[in-house]
C-alpha cells in the first residue's frame, strides 16, 4: 500500500474529541453505548456499515438527538460519497405524548436548529432534514428526485403497524443488497404491553428467508440488522402481515 504523507491523508472522523461530542450532544438512546470509555457502541457499527458499503443514500425514520445520522452521515463524510435523508416530524413526548412518540424532545423543529445541530458535527452538508411523518414523506417519494435507499434506518414510531409500514415503504425503495436496521428489537416490557411491535414485526421478516437475512443484537435496547436478498422484494410479501 502507498504510504501518504500525514498531511495528505483522508479524513477520518472518529477521534476522541469527536466521540466525545457525539456522546453528549447526539445522545446515544438505548444504542449500547458506554460514554465513560468512548464507546459508540452500535454507533460504531452504523459508521462501519457505510464505510463498508459506501451507500449513495442512507434514509434515517426517527431520531431523538442524532446520534444515528450523525454516526451515519460522518461514515458519507468520510467515504466523500452519498448523502442522507433524514426523516422526522420532531414530535415531542411532553407536547404530543407517548403514542406519538417515546424520546422525542422537538429536537428538529426549526431548520436552523437543525443546521447548527448537525453542523457542529461537520455533517450539515450530507443531511436534508424532512420535517414530516415517514408515512406524509413516502406519499411522494417519487417526486422527491431521490435514488434508491442502500441503507435505512427505521426509528420512529414504534407500534407494530408503524413499523411493518416503515419496513414496507423503505423496502419499495430498495434493492438486492440493500440493508435495513430497525431500532429498539429489545424493549421487550412495551413489546409486552402493546407499546411497541419492533421485535414481532422482526419475527415476521425473518420467516421470509427467502427475501431476507436477519441478524439482531440484543443488547441495551436492541438492534437488527436485515438483507435484502431480491429485487422487488415488497411484491412477494403480503402487505397485510400481522
Ligand atoms: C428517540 S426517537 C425513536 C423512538 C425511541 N427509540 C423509542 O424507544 O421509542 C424519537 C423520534 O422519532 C420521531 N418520530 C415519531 N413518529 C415518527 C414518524 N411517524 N415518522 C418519523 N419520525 C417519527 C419523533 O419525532 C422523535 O424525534
Amino acid at each position: 500500500m502507498l504510504r501518504l504523507a500525514a498531511d495528505t491523508l483522508p479524513t477520518f472522523s472518529l477521534n476522541a474529541p469527536v466521540i466525545q461530542d457525539i456522546l453528549g450532544h447526539a445522545k446515544p438512546l438505548g444504542h449500547h453505548e458506554e460514554p465513560d470509555n468512548l464507546n459508540l457502541g452500535f454507533g460504531f457499527l452504523y459508521y462501519g456499515l457505510v464505510r463498508a458499503l459506501r451507500p449513495r443514500h442512507v434514509l434515517v425514520i426517527g431520531s431523538g438527538f442524532g446520534f444515528s445520522v450523525v454516526c451515519l452521515a460522518l461514515g458519507l463524510k468520510d467515504n466523500d460519497k452519498g448523502r442522507l435523508s433524514f426523516v422526522d416530524p420532531s414530535f415531542s413526548v411532553l407536547k404530543d405524548g407517548p403514542f406519538k412518540t417515546m424520546g422525542g424532545t422537538g429536537q428538529w423543529d426549526t431548520k436552523e436548529r437543525v443546521q447548527s445541530h448537525f453542523t457542529r458535527f461537520g455533517v450539515e452538508a450530507w443531511i436534508t432534514h424532512h420535517k414530516l411523518t415517514s408515512q406524509s414523506f413516502f406519499d411522494n417519494y417519487e417526486d422527491r428526485g431521490l435514488p434508491c435507499i442502500d441503507i435505512a434506518f427505521i426509528d420512529g414510531n414504534h407500534a407494530f403497524r408503524q413499523v411493518r409500514n416503515d419496513f414496507m415503504s423503505v423496502l419499495r425503495h430498495t434493492h438486492k443488497n440493500s440493508y435495513l436496521l430497525l431500532h429498539d428489537t429489545n424493549i421487550y416490557v412495551r413489546e409486552a404491553i402493546g407499546h411497541a411491535g419492533v421485535k414481532r414485526w422482526l419475527s415476521i421478516v425473518s420467516g421470509h428467508q427467502e427475501l431476507f437475512e436477519v441478524i439482531d443484537f440484543p443488547f441495551s435496547s436492541g438492534v437488527a440488522l436485515v438483507r435484502v436478498r431480491r429485487d422487488r422484494a415488497w411484491e412477494q410479501i403480503d402487505d397485510a402481515s400481522n
